[in-house]
């Protein structure tokens, strides 16, 4: 049920995107962003859009749009992610990175171009009608992604590879929620946003989710099948960081993972049954096995 769900979803927000690109100029600043966003992926964010967007009554055409923007820009991180200067990874999604396939001026580029792109897409009326709704969407999305949120998680990440010392359990928690925390966040806020409704419920499962998905991708990295995953693993460890996993060792980061799932879940109960899809996820993200 859950996966069919998924998968409905995806096709959603990945025909919004096709018909998005569509409108861009061909050549290979296009070819290199769409193959970005489009080559697979889960969807998360995608599918907390949708979902958050349909619990608040808003029309699909617009929670499509607020999805392929925010897909963008996880999209672009991950370019820029996988780059030499970061992570250096050769791998995602089961297929070359940008930089691998085409070379790193494009993927700089095209990482660039997308998250652009983004913000393009929710300023426009077909998005949210209310001009207001449309500010509120692009301010927190901006909030959400830049040196507030995403990359300075980012930022935080990189330092922690040459620090002297390992992070602690404090500053761990604080570079998750900013590195990939605050764009769940979002995601999940979108809805509640373009329906003018208070966003509180839907940003508390998104953060204890957000750092179950984190604490799951640092168990993944150390345990996890890099076929099935489609990117390289046992990055981390080598990389020197200090992860949930190596501060709580698995058994601790599973039971810290399962415990916020919990904890998502039980915040969901004002839906009722219609909240069930957003359980089920909160279940898939600790469960994935990509
Ligand atoms: C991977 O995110 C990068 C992190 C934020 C840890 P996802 O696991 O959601 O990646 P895709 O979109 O499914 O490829
Ligand atoms: C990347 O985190 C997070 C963002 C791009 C914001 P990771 O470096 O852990 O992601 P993977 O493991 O390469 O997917
Ligand atoms: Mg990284
Ligand atoms: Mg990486
Ligand atoms: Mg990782």
């Amino acid at each position: 049920m859950f996966a069919a769900a998924l998968a409905a979803h995806s096709a959603r927000v990945e025909a919004c995107l096709e018909g998005l690109f569509a409108e861009q100029p061909k050549g290979k600043l296009t070819d290199a962003m769409r193959y970005a966003t489009l080559a697979g992926g889960k969807r998360l964010r995608a599918f907390l859009v949708l979902e958050g967007a349909h619990l608040y009554g808003v029309r699909p055409q617009q929670a499509d749009r607020a999805a392929a923007a925010v897909e963008c820009i996880h999209a672009y991180s991950l370019v820029h992610d996988d780059l030499p200067a970061m992570d250096d990874d050769d791998l995602r999604r089961g297929r070359p990175t940008v930089h691998v396939k085409w070379d790193e001026a494009t993927a700089i580029l095209a990482g660039d171009a997308l998250q652009t792109m983004a913000f393009e897409i929710l300023a426009s009326a077909r998005t949210a009608a209310d001009a207001n709704n449309r500010l509120r969407l692009i301010t927190t999305l901006a909030e959400a992604a830049g040196a507030k949120g995403m990359v300075l998680g980012q930022m935080m990440d990189i330092a922690a590879e040459t620090a002297v010392q390992p992070l602690d359990l404090a500053e761990i928690h604080e570079l998750q929620a900013n590195k990939t925390g605050k764009l769940f966040s979002w995601s999940a806020e979108a809805g509640p946003i373009m329906g003018n409704a208070n966003t509180g419920v839907m940003r508390n499962y998104a953060s204890a989710v957000g750092l179950a998905f984190q604490i799951a991708d640092d168990i993944l990295d150390v345990t996890g099948d890099a076929g099935k995953a489609g990117k390289r693993l046992q990055k981390d460890a080598q990389a020197g960081k200090a992860t949930f996993v190596s501060l709580l060792g698995l058994d601790g980061a599973r039971k810290k993972a399962a415990e916020l799932v919990e904890e998502a879940c039980d915040g969901l109960d004002i839906f009722g049954g219609t909240g069930e899809n957003l359980r089920a996820l909160a279940r898939f993200i600790i469960d994935r096995e990509m």
